[in-house]
């Protein structure tokens, strides 16, 4: 008997930009989609699962893929979007107070690698291969920024992450990606020109091809399709 293709795609963190965009691209092409957030009444989107889960706290994460699981099917698509940022006083990087550092690392590495393990788990458990783990980056683990000290701590540690998984696992089971919408000359995108529709045309090669590396690197093309810098 042939083996079921699961079509799956979770997305935790997802909002109004690139969650919603990344949701509306694997949507049309018949995927399954569940987007997990705190505001589950603001993910109202045609035929779109919410899911309730707050990244700071790891139960309601393990508690998220259960529902997913339960609801949807095991999901062969995992997307890890969010992210926090505390700003620190002009050129006083550590002016951040602690608390604010652990808590914005929480959301940044602590979500992301609970989100690895139970994706890995369940995909293991269920022969759902591959597995295809998509981190949204941006540049600050290799350009760092004193502005984004919380950021770029947590992006460091969640490119080591995703580049470690692509070490560690055969692709065959596992694909790890760390992908960031750059600038022409590969430099950081302000935040009002990050684009939710090329997030999602790139979510959807990196789903569905096998040529990228974990450090996906991409730009506005000429004619608004993917330019990959990496
Ligand atoms: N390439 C670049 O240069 C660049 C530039 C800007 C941003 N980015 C990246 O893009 C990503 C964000 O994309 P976006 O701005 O388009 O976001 P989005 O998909 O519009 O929304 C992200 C959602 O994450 C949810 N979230 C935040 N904290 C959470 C938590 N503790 N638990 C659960 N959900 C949480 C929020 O929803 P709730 O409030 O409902 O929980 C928010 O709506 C980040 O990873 C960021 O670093 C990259």
């Amino acid at each position: 008997m042939a083996a079921v293709e699961p079509k799956v795609v979770f997305i935790l963190g997802g909002g109004p930009r690139i969650g919603h965009a990344v949701a509306r691209k694997f949507s049309t092409q018949g995927y399954k989609v569940a987007i997990g957030r705190r505001n589950t009444d603001k993910s109202e989107l045609d035929g779109v699962l919410p899911v309730f889960v707050d990244l700071i706290k790891p139960e309601t994460i393990e508690e998220a893929f259960r529902e997913v699981e339960s609801k949807l099917g095991v999901p062969n698509v995992v997307v890890y979007n969010a992210a926090a940022l505390t700003f620190p006083p002009e050129n006083d990087p550590f002016g951040v107070e602690p608390a604010a550092f652990t808590r914005d690392l929480a959301v940044n590495v602590d979500g992301a690698y609970a989100a690895l393990h139970h994706a890995t788990r369940l995909a293991r458990r269920h022969s759902v291969s591959p597995l295809v783990f998509i981190a949204t980056g941006n540049v600050t683990p290799f350009q760092p920024h004193p502005l984004a000290v919380t950021l770029g701590s947590g992006k460091s540690a969640l490119a080591h992450l995703i580049s470690l998984g692509t070490a560690a696992y055969d692709a065959k089971e596992f694909r790890f990606h760390f992908a960031s919408q750059v600038t022409d000359n590969g430099g950081p995108v302000p935040y009002p020109d990050v684009s939710g529709e090329l997030h999602g045309e790139v979510y959807w090669k990196l789903a569905n091809e096998e040529r990228f590396g974990w450090d996906v690197r991409f730009a506005v093309g000429p004619d608004g399709s993917p330019n990959f810098t990496s």
